[in-house]
């Protein structure tokens, strides 16, 4: 465990990789980027940082609980960004589902997870 651990959702999207590209250039924070790489994210953004040893990524889904319990469990972190959504208006009206799933019951998981940890 590390005292600045923070947890950045939606790591490899447009504002979470600017976020953790920011708080490992310019901060002494152990960032763990939790991400479902759905077709908005992009790793490639986070390549500067990507060798950094206060850089974790984690393929995984915020709407699965047993696994973010286990990554509260690993990390203990003393903080969460949460920036994992989606985010396009346009796909809102084609494929709301996604919306539902990710930004209510995903954003609903991580808070439960987090208040129990
Ligand atoms: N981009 C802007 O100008 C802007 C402005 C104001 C507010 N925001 C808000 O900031 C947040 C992030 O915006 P963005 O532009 O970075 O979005 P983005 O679409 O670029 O990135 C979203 C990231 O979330 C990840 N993700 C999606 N569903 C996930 C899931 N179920 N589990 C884990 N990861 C998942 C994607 O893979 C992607 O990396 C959103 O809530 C958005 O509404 C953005």
């Amino acid at each position: 465990m590390q005292k600045n651990t923070v947890f950045v959702t939606g790591g490899a999207g447009f504002i979470g990789s600017a976020l953790i590209r920011h708080l490992i250039e310019n901060t002494d924070a152990k960032v763990v980027n939790i991400d479902k790489l759905t077709y908005a994210g992009n790793l490639q953004s986070l390549e500067s940082v990507a060798a950094n040893p206060r850089y974790v990524f984690s393929h995984t889904d915020i709407c699965d609980r047993a696994a973010l319990d286990a990554l509260f469990a690993e990390h203990r972190p003393r903080g969460v960004l949460h920036l994992a959504a989606e985010s396009h208006v346009d796909r809102s009206i084609t494929g709301p589902a996604a919306f539902i799933e990710t930004n209510i019951v995903g954003t609903y998981t991580l808070l439960e997870a987090a208040r129990q940890y």
